[in-house]
């Protein structure tokens, strides 16, 4: 982390005071690390709006008893091995399998990947969470 500055920032009465009330809702100590952490989140948004390379993780929830869904789930990861870094199979139950998948490279890559195993029939739930490789964020 580099040098931190200070800077002043003009806000409406009211809307600190709305702030304020949030960041104590959220358990922040002070409002440095509230903004620091709204930066963040925005330059994190950017870098998967303007296609830059992005870590994220997939959720999957799904019945192992369709074989051929689980095949199915299989050939799409195998496709798209080279942004995918690891994944994890949880058995939820007799029948409910939970699988995260984390994933690091190209945004178009990744939301296609995701929407791929999201749209395959017989996929309970399936989530997208964007992170960040970070490279580019202090
Ligand atoms: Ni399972």
């Amino acid at each position: 982390m580099g040098l931190a500055i200070r800077f002043g920032v003009s806000l409406e009465k009211e809307l600190l005071k709305k702030f304020d009330g949030h960041l104590r809702k959220k358990k922040y100590q002070n409002r440095s690390e509230a903004v620091r952490d709204m930066i963040r989140e925005e330059l994190v948004r950017e870098e998967w709006l303007t296609g830059k390379e992005v870590a994220g993780i997939i959720t999957l929830v799904y019945d192992h008893h369709k074989r051929e869904l689980v095949n199915k789930l299989m050939d799409i990861q195998h496709d798209f091995h080279k942004s995918i870094i690891s994944s994890q199979h949880i058995h939820l139950d007799h029948n409910n399998c939970l699988e995260t998948i984390v994933i690091k490279g190209n945004t178009s890559e990744i939301k296609t990947l995701a929407e791929r195993l999201k749209s395959t029939k017989g996929v309970k739930h399936s989530t997208l969470t964007p992170a960040t490789t970070a490279k580019d964020i202090t």
